[in-house]
């Protein structure tokens, strides 16, 4: 096991009717801004039951936030937080909303031009407003941990941040919260979180047991809820689970002393910055073309996952792998997210502009081994078409 620091210290606080205690988490005397999504916010109520549970706190509102949540669209709500002073956040909805809200509280007191905080992966920021989020779609894990995406129209350019003051100092989990999403989104956010845990778990082994355990666990148990919670979409117990997964998924606890690779998710987010694919759309095309291309590194991990996650136990390791991967994209098919560059119209000739995007915004050595190269990009994204 490799060495490392752990900190978290978002608090999460779990349950039906769990809103109400926004009194309790938000200090009395602070001036509250609000930030939300679409209309899904309002249309459900939940926008008003936050209102209402923040009781007598001034607040105000700050709706738009768009699915991929646009760096142009958040730099007016940085405006309005100086020309109306609020000290106190608050993200109402998904991982856009609150990737988007990061970016807003890191930008409040960022001095220079604010896109930096971007393109230094956070390494710029200094200090953020306290925030804190009401989560209505399982996905991301944002809102337990320090990492923010956010795109920016102009370039086409989808960058990440993290730092350690943009984790949120709680997050409201109510799984009733999740009954109107739609099924997209509910497929969406399982295969996003299957993903995340692959990303830290499919390497090499590291002598990590529990980080593997935990892994599989987590996998095991998207793979029995994810179909359960497209079909039964007001069963609680599926839906707490969900989400309680999503979110352990990626709050630093499983990725602690072992290699990583997020290759995946660099090459996903050229997609959705360059052709509008939703976030989980491009990782279900991209890992199943990745793994195989990365098959000889992989494959003690990949027989490993073949055997505690799948159950196959038959042939040598190259042949478990194999299955494996199979049986990951059908996994994917079989929630409703397609796994081919073709399923959404996309052919050859999207490849070059990927790969010069990958390439103009730095996505050069990738993967574990930091030896995913453009050329190899493009190997996988050729073997997505
Ligand atoms: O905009 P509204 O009207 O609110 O509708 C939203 C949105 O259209 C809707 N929605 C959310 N909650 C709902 C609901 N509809 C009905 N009922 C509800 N309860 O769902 C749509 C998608 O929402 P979005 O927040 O975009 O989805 P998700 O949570 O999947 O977030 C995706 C974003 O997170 C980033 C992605 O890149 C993408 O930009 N990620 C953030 C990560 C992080 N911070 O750690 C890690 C991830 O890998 C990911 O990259
Ligand atoms: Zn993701």
């Amino acid at each position: 096991m490799n060495n490392f620091e752990f900190y978290n210290p978002t608090r999460i606080v779990f349950g039906e009717g769990k809103i109400v205690e926004l009194n309790r988490l938000i200090p009395k005397e602070a001036k509250v801004l609000i930030l939300f999504g679409g209309e899904s916010a309002r249309k459900t109520g939940t926008l008003d039951e936050v209102e209402k549970a923040l009781g007598h706190r001034q607040i105000g509102l700050f709706g738009g936030i768009e699915a991929n949540p646009r760096y142009e669209t958040l730099i007016k709500a940085v405006e309005q937080i100086k020309q109306e002073g609020y000290d106190y956040l608050l993200a109402v909805g998904g991982g856009s909303v609150i990737d988007g809200t990061k970016f807003v509280a890191a930008a409040v007191n960022f001095e220079g031009d604010s896109w930096d905080i971007l393109t230094s992966g956070g390494a710029k920021v200094t200090s953020a407003l306290p925030f804190g989020t009401v989560l209505t779609l399982p996905a991301t894990g944002s809102e337990m941990n320090k990492g923010s995406v956010i795109t920016r129209e102009s370039t086409q350019s989808k960058r990440a941040f993290m730092h350690d003051s943009v984790y949120p100092q709680f997050s409201i989990l109510d799984p009733v919260k999740t009954f109107t999403l739609p099924p997209r989104q509910i497929s969406n956010g399982v295969v996003d979180a299957f993903v995340h845990v692959m990303e830290q778990y499919l390497t090499y082994p590291a002598n990590a047991p529990v980080q593997d355990v935990f892994a599989e666990g987590l996998l095991k148990t998207l793979i029995d809820i994810g179909p359960k919670a497209l079909a039964t979409p007001h069963d609680y117990d599926i839906r707490a689970s969900l989400m309680w997964t999503a979110t352990l998924a990626l709050n630093g606890l499983i990725g602690v002393g072992v290699p990583q690779d997020w290759s995946t998710h660099m090459l996903g987010h050229e997609l959705t910055a360059l052709y509008g694919l939703d976030h989980a759309q491009t990782l279900a095309i991209v890992l199943p073309s990745m793994l195989i291309e990365k098959l000889p590194q992989k494959q003690a991990k990949l027989a490993q996952y073949a055997e505690q996650v799948w159950g196959v136990h038959d042939g040598s390791d190259k042949q478990k792998a194999l299955q494996a991967i199979e049986l990951t994209r059908e996994f994917f098919e079989r929630m409703q997210v397609k796994t081919r560059l073709s399923d959404y119209n996309l052919g050859q000739d999207v490849i070059e502009p990927l790969i010069e995007s990958l390439t103009k915004n730095g996505m050069t050595a990738l993967g574990e081994h930091h030896d995913i190269t453009p050329e190899i990009s493009r190997r996988v994204y050729v073997a997505s078409l």
